[in-house]
């Protein structure tokens, strides 16, 4: 009983010492659980992230946006192996993680299983969605898990790229045409309340939040990143025009912080419980691709088995 104790003093020794946790380091079963399940359903949320966006490669209105957009859903499919193999470390095999996603077993960020009509989203999304993935992210890099920090430092480089090109597709459709105006102001209030849900329920509504800012995995609480986004964004909304959906959004000069009207949880549980506007069609798309890139994996596996082993 005391060797545990003592293997598990000397865990928290070390993030009491700010020193990161890496895959051989001893850790409790429960550390390397939470691990699993948050760092893969990341990682699936990159892979779903692509297809909202994916949509609009084709339909892009220049060769330039194309190009931009292109490079920004690659970017996310190289986010999802880094974080997948980040996942590995922990003693799970990514096959077994995609499976649990493609039977329903396992979540993949709310924000995917909304529709992009219009090509305002694809400004949105960056804007928005990687925006507060930025805010998430930039705090995970400094968590305790050495191989999911190291992960994200790489990651929100270029998420910050994602994020200024998808503000400045919002900014150019704002010194546009009424209809353009139109176009962003509406892509904005469809996507602004969702980005909210991203960071997950309130504080006191969060079951995994004492776990992981114990283990400091999660370094801040879901309400403080979500205060961080929104303070960090509506001034970024004033300056091209955009108005925030919000009618309850004031600034508290005492706070120094946005107060903001009251978030639809009944849609944010529908959503994660599969009920959203998307979420069949995309893990319709990611079982169908899965199962026509099986030949591609075959081949990959038996050049390895030939030329490895
Ligand atoms: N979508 C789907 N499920 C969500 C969610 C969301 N927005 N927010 C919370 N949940 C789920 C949690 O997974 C948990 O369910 P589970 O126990 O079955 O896994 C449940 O709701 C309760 O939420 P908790 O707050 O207790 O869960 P966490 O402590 O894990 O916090 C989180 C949720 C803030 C999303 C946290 O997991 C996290 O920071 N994850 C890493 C970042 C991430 O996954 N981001 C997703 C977007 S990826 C992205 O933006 C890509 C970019 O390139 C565009």
């Amino acid at each position: 009983m005391s060797e545990t104790i003592s293997k598990e003093q000397a865990f928290d020794q070390k993030l009491a010492n700010g020193q990161v946790i890496e895959p051989k380091d001893w850790m409790p079963e429960r550390y390397r659980n939470q691990l699993i399940r948050m760092m893969s359903q990341h990682a699936h949320s990159e892979v779903v992230g692509m297809l909202p966006e994916g949509n609009w490669i084709t339909r892009a209105p220049s060769l330039e946006r194309k190009l931009v957009l292109l490079a920004k859903v690659q970017d996310e499919a190289g986010h999802a192996l880094y974080i997948y193999s980040a996942t590995e470390t922990l003693g799970v095999d990514r096959k077994e993680l995609i499976d649990q996603l493609h039977e329903g077993k396992a979540k993949y960020s709310s924000i995917f299983n909304y529709p992009t009509l219009t090509w305002a989203d694809m400004g949105a999304i960056g804007w928005l969605v990687d925006g507060a993935a930025i805010v998430n992210q930039t705090a995970l890099a400094k968590c305790s898990y050495g191989p999911y920090s190291r992960a994200m430092i790489r990651i929100c480089k270029e998420e910050n790229f994602h994020n200024k090109q998808g503000y400045q597709i919002l900014a150019r459709m704002m010194q546009g045409t009424e209809v353009q105006k139109k176009m962003a102001q509406d892509a904005v209030n469809r996507w602004w309340w969702p980005s909210l849900m991203m960071f997950g329920p309130t504080d006191k509504d969060s079951p995994n939040s004492a776990d992981l800012m114990k283990w400091k995995v999660k370094l801040h609480s879901n309400d403080d990143l979500r205060q961080r986004f929104i303070d960090r964004t509506v001034p970024q909304a004033d300056a091209i025009g955009i108005k925030i959906p919000d009618p309850e959004l004031k600034y508290n000069e005492k706070t120094r912080h946005y107060e903001f009207g009251q978030i639809n949880w009944d849609e944010f549980y529908s959503v994660i419980r599969g009920n959203g506007p998307c979420n069949h069609e995309r893990m319709k798309a990611r079982t169908k691709a899965h199962k026509d890139g099986k030949w591609v994996r075959e081949a990959v596996e038996a050049y390895a088995a030939k030329h490895f082993n």
